[in-house]
């Protein structure tokens, strides 16, 4: 279904959401660190239509499943749903029967935050609905604790850009007090380009948590050891080497990678406002590099795709993006190169994978809204 499919099948609902998915350009496992990241809200997005009803009821227009029209399995996403009615009702906040329906473009499990997209524009409606007039910085921090009911250890990048997105802009956040500042990213004559692998990644399942425990662990032996910070991204650079007696050859470089991640993140801002393309495409390349040799997140997949756009005239850089273990690439390309890069990728990656690349434009757009 195309957008206005969806927005004709939701249409006669009392509310209808528009809640996008988010790219990041970079700064990737930065955010449950306290570090810096650069996402933006996309145009894939999910329609959610809400209205009020004798029972709560939930339907998924993609897969047709759904809760509460007596079907008996509860569909895996209801996960997300149940956990903004549950952290509501701990704030005291009684969520009234409401029936919901959704649907959207934008693909689920791609790296491209659908589960926080839900999540963020469920409870955007439900602000509407029950006129709770919530400020964006609380529902944000809401969206945030009521999807770790997932059991995702997550930090907070997907639902601070999903809620605060702008057209044609990202945004440079600083995960240490959740602050940001936005960046154009219009770059004349050069486009980004998302290119979804189909490795379905659950994160929940993957080493996600592991990573993020680790890194807890890594901060504790710091701490035991004089180190004064709050979080690893506090440690200076060029104090590195002095902790790689106390770390693991394991912990050691995810240690490494945070912090040469966050410099990666403050380097590429500043070449975004500049243009400076060859930069930023270096720069997506050693993202990708960190991430595959020292934070081990990546797959053949990924690294398939990113090796393939390095060694194509006229791609400045690529890098996979979210969470790992599947989901999509983003490459940086001259704009006259790209239907001949789309073509071609495409070949070799189902020559290699048998599998189809799903491969679209990165168009920023802004954040959650309501459409009536
Ligand atoms: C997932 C999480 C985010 C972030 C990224 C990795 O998308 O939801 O909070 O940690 O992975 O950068």
């Amino acid at each position: 279904m195309r957008e206005s499919d969806y927005l004709d099948c939701l249409g006669d609902h009392e509310l209808l959401i528009q809640s996008p998915g988010r790219i990041n350009l970079i700064g990737e496992h930065t955010d449950y660190n306290k570090g810096y990241c650069l996402p933006a809200a996309i145009r894939q997005s999910l329609f959610l239509g809400i209205s009020e009803a004798p029972a709560m009821k939930f339907r998924a227009l993609d897969t047709g499943d759904d809760w509460g029209y007596g079907n008996q399995q509860r569909p895996h996403w209801m996960v997300y749903l149940q956990g903004v009615i549950d952290f509501l009702a701990a704030q005291g906040i009684k969520v009234p029967p409401f029936e919901m329906e959704f649907g959207g473009t934008l693909p689920m499990g791609a790296g491209l935050s659908s589960s926080s997209s839900l999540t963020c524009g469920f409870i955007f409606g439900i602000n509407q609905l029950m006129c709770l007039d919530l400020p964006t910085e609380t529902l944000t921090a809401w969206a945030v604790q009521a999807e770790r009911a997932s059991g995702l250890m997550g930090g907070m990048m997907d639902q601070i850009s999903i809620f605060n997105g702008r057209k044609k802009e990202a945004l440079l956040i600083d995960c240490s007090d959740w602050s940001f500042k936005y960046y154009p990213v219009d770059i004349p004559g050069f486009s980004w380009l998302i290119a979804d692998t189909g490795v379905k990644h659950k994160l929940v399942d993957s080493d996600y948590n592991n990573r993020s425990l680790a890194c807890t662990g890594i901060l504790r032996t710091m701490q035991l050891n004089g180190f004064a910070g709050a979080s690893i991204s506090e440690l200076p650079i060029h104090e590195l080497s002095q902790w790689e007696s106390h770390l693991s050859e394991e912990d050691f470089p995810l240690l490494s990678y945070v912090l040469e991640e966050n410099k990666r993140v403050l380097t590429f801002a500043e070449n975004l406002t500049a243009h400076q393309v060859n930069e930023l495409g270096q720069l997506l390349l050693e993202g990708h590099a960190g991430l595959r040799d020292q934070y081990r997140v990546s797959c053949a997949e990924l690294d398939f795709m990113v090796e393939f756009a390095e060694q194509f005239e006229g791609v400045m850089g690529a890098r996979m993006m979210g969470g790992g273990f599947g989901g999509s690439t983003l490459h940086l390309l001259k704009e006259d190169a790209k239907q001949d890069y789309q073509h071609a990728i495409s070949k070799a990656y189902f020559k290699k994978f048998d599998k189809e690349a799903k491969i679209f434009e990165a168009e920023l757009e802004d954040g959650v809204r309501r459409i009536h």
